[in-house]
């Protein structure tokens, strides 16, 4: 799957974004000027779509779980992390290996 970056909030470090494809959703973010994480927008908690940020925290809607960029589990109830997918970045594209 790519992603492009231009005009978007991945445009600049710390911007993250919902994809919608037909693969799934996912949650995309520059954690760098050339890093990038991809990870699935399925909390594992009760399978709620993750919609919200706090800073570079992504929220649950639903019971309020909190994952950092990378999936990992900050804050219950969830207690699994996110589904983390590999990332490439070249000409303002970036690559996610599904
Ligand atoms: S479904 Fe996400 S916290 Fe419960």
């Amino acid at each position: 799957m790519r992603v492009n970056t231009s005009g978007s909030p991945l445009d600049m470090v710390g911007g993250a974004v919902l994809v919608e494809s037909m693969a799934g959703l996912f949650l995309v973010a520059r954690t760098a000027a050339n890093a990038f994480t991809a990870v699935e927008a399925v909390c594992t908690h009760e399978g709620c779509t993750i919609t919200g940020t706090a800073g570079d925290i992504y929220v649950c809607p639903c019971h309020g779980s909190r994952y950092a960029r990378d999936g990992r589990v900050v804050t219950g109830p969830a207690r699994s992390s996110l589904r983390q997918y590999a990332t490439s970045f070249a000409a303002g594209v970036v690559t996610i290996t599904l």
